[in-house]
C-alpha cells in the first residue's frame, strides 16, 4: 500500500499530510509550535480520531523538549497545562485526550527533568507504531467478518490517513486488495466538509480498490438498488454500552441498516473506548463554524445570515450495531458486559 502516510516523525520534526487540500494537492505541513498543532487539529488539516492522538502525542512531547526548568514539578505543571490546552481543540474523539494521558502518565516521579523528555518522546512514537499495528489486526479481524460480502457502503474518512496506517472501516478494503479481494465500495460523500468524496474516493482509489461516490441522501436508495450488504464506519468515541459518536450522518446508516436489515460494524482501536461514559449521553458533541454549511469551496450557497446547526458527530445506539471490530477481537452484544470484557483482559495483559 502506497498512500502518503498521514504523520511522519522525522529527525525530531513532526510533519502532517494537509488533509485540506487533497484530493487536490499531495502536501506535508511541519508543525513546529503548539499553536500549531491546535491549529492543524481544529482546522482538520489532520483528522480522524487516532491521527489526532497521535499529532497531539508528538506535539505535546516536542513543546516539553524547550520546558526551561531543572525541578520535574513545574516540568509537569507546564505539561498538564499544554496537554490541557491541546485538548480543547476537539472534544469528540476520545483518542486525542487518551494519547495526552498517556504522555502524561509516561514519567515515574524519579526522572530527571532530562531523562522525562526523552520518555515522552519514547511514548509518543509508541502511540504512533501501535495503531499501525492495531489497525492491521482491526482490517484482518473486518475481513474475517464481511465474509462474503463485497458491495460495503461507509461514511466519512476512517482509513489510512486517518490513523498511522491502513485505517479502520477501510483497512479490509486495503488489506482484501492485496489478498485478491474485489469489494465495491460505495463512499457517502459526507456533508459538509466531504471527507467521503476528497479523502475516502481518493485514498480507496489509491489503493486500486473499486470505489462509487454517493451524496449522503442517496444512501438508502443505494442499498436496496444496488444490494448494498454490510455497512463499515470508524469511530470517534464509544461508551460502555457500546453506544458510537461517529461522523454526522453515521446515525442515518446504522438506521437504514437496521430497515433493510443488513450488519452494522463500528471498526474502532480500544483507544476510541470510553469507559469513564456509560452512554453515549455523555459523549460531547462537536458544533462546527456555519460557515461549513452555508459555504462550499469558498462559495456562499445559503442566505446571508441564515441560521445554521452544524454538529460534527451523532451518536449511534449501541442496540443498532452488529459488532464492534478492534484489535483485541470482534465485540457482539451485549456490549455492557463484553466490552468490558475485552478491556479488562487487555489490561490485565499488559500489567
Ligand atoms: O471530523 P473528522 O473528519 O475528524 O471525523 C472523523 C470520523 O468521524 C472518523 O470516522 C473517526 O474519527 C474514525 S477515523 C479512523
Amino acid at each position: 500500500m502506497s498512500i502518503p502516510l498521514s504523520i511522519k516523525w522525522n529527525n525530531q520534526k513532526l510533519e502532517i499530510l494537509n488533509q485540506q487540500k487533497l484530493p487536490l494537492e499531495v502536501e506535508y505541513l511541519t508543525l513546529e509550535t503548539l499553536e500549531d498543532v491546535y491549529d492543524a487539529i481544529i482546522t482538520l488539516k489532520v483528522r480522524g480520531a487516532p491521527a489526532i492522538g497521535i499529532t497531539a502525542a508528538y506535539g505535546l512531547a516536542s513543546a516539553a523538549q524547550h520546558y526551561n526548568t531543572n525541578s520535574l514539578d513545574e516540568f509537569q505543571q507546564l505539561l498538564v497545562k499544554d496537554a490541557l490546552y491541546l485538548a480543547g481543540s476537539r472534544p469528540t474523539a476520545v483518542n486525542l485526550a487518551w494519547a495526552l494521558e498517556r504522555l502524561k502518565g509516561s514519567k515515574p516521579l524519579t526522572l530527571t527533568v532530562q531523562e522525562a523528555k526523552g520518555r515522552l518522546l519514547e511514548e509518543a512514537i509508541s502511540i504512533h507504531k501501535e495503531d499501525e499495528a492495531s489497525c492491521r489486526k482491526i482490517g484482518e479481524f473486518a475481513l474475517s467478518l464481511l465474509g462474503n460480502h463485497t458491495k460495503v457502503m461507509t461514511i466519512c474518512n476512517a482509513g489510512t490517513i486517518a490513523t498511522a496506517k491502513y485505517g479502520t472501516a477501510l483497512a479490509p478494503f486495503h488489506l482484501g486488495k492485496e489478498q485478491g479481494k474485489k469489494f465495491q465500495v460505495f463512499a457517502c460523500e459526507t456533508r459538509p466538509v466531504f471527507q467521503g468524496s476528497r479523502l475516502t474516493v481518493w485514498e480507496l482509489q489509491q489503493s486500486g480498490v473499486d470505489v462509487t461516490l454517493i451524496t449522503d441522501g442517496m444512501a438508502a436508495h443505494t442499498i436496496s438498488a444496488k444490494g448494498i450488504e454490510a455497512i463499515i464506519v470508524g469511530a470517534d468515541r464509544i461508551a460502555t454500552n457500546g453506544d458510537t459518536a461517529n461522523k454526522i450522518g453515521t446515525l442515518n446508516l446504522a438506521l437504514l441498516a437496521a430497515a433493510y436489515q443488513i450488519p452494522f460494524y463500528v471498526a474502532a482501536p480500544i483507544s476510541t473506548f470510553d469507559l469513564t461514559i456509560e452512554s453515549g449521553k455523555a459523549i460531547p458533541i462537536e458544533e462546527r463554524p456555519a460557515e461549513e454549511i452555508t459555504h462550499v469551496a469558498g462559495k456562499q450557497v445559503a442566505p446571508p445570515n441564515t441560521r445554521v446547526y452544524n454538529p460534527a458527530f451523532d451518536v449511534t445506539p449501541g442496540r443498532l450495531i452488529t459488532a464492534i471490530i478492534t484489535e483485541k477481537g470482534i465485540i457482539h452484544p451485549e456490549y455492557n458486559k463484553n466490552i468490558v470484557t475485552l478491556l479488562r483482559t487487555q489490561k490485565g495483559e499488559e500489567s
